[in-house]
């Protein structure tokens, strides 16, 4: 393994890859939301070299993002886009696919919100939504793990917590995104799909 990787990264890398394995084969455009390091960026752009992946998040994690791009020389990473979902202007149906991880708990839940609304508006339609990270569902938490990550989160800011199904299933609804899959991931995660309906009555 890698020792270079973020150690959620190098967990997280190899099953989040298997998912997208599955659910990525007819994609070629992806934008990432909250890149962050840029680490998943430049492992799945080698793992897939037919997709072409647009990183993307607040300007103050670029220069991370494009070290990490620059280290890794790969032809189908594209540095990244200044993409702050509350204030995003984005060209419609740009993508096939549309990649966050770990974004949802971090960002407050307008903002979660908002992440749906810029997706529903970059996806195709048949694009698909791949979201991963701790999740909540029923008002239960699936493991105490994460019933004790989510109060750290609070404690952090109140604004922060890891999100309830239900709640995403009510932003996507409304957006023409329907719900594809859920995968059980380690650690308690889920990698969560969404299918951008045709015909998008957004
Ligand atoms: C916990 S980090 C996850 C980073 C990376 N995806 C990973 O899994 O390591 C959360 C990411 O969400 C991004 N983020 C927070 N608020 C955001 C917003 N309003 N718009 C876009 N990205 C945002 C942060 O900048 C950060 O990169």
């Amino acid at each position: 393994m890698r020792q270079d990787l973020a150690a959620h990264i190098a967990r997280n890398s190899q099953p989040i890859a298997e998912v997208l394995g599955v659910e990525f084969g007819k994609v070629t455009d992806v934008l990432e939301i909250g890149s962050g390091s840029g680490q998943h960026a430049t492992l799945f752009a080698t793992a897939f070299p037919q997709l072409q992946w647009q990183t993307s998040d607040l300007d103050e994690n670029h220069s991370a993002i494009n070290a990490w791009i620059a280290r890794e020389q790969l032809p189908n990473v594209l540095p990244p886009l200044s993409l702050d979902v509350m204030t995003a202007k984005l060209p419609a149906n740009s993508y096939d696919a549309v990649f966050s991880a770990n974004t949802a708990h971090i960002m407050p839940i307008a903002a979660v919100e908002q992440m749906f609304a810029v997706v529903s508006t970059v996806l195709r339609a048949g694009g698909v939504f791949f979201l991963y990270g701790p999740f909540r569902q029923d008002l239960e938490f699936n493991a105490e793990s994460n019933a004790r990550f989510h109060e750290t989160l609070q404690a952090r800011d109140r604004g922060m917590g890891i999100r309830d199904l239900e709640k995403l299933e009510g932003f996507a609804t409304v957006l023409a995104l329907d719900r594809l899959r859920c995968y059980a991931m380690p650690a308690n995660n889920l990698s969560l799909l969404w299918l951008k309906r045709d015909g998008s009555v957004v």
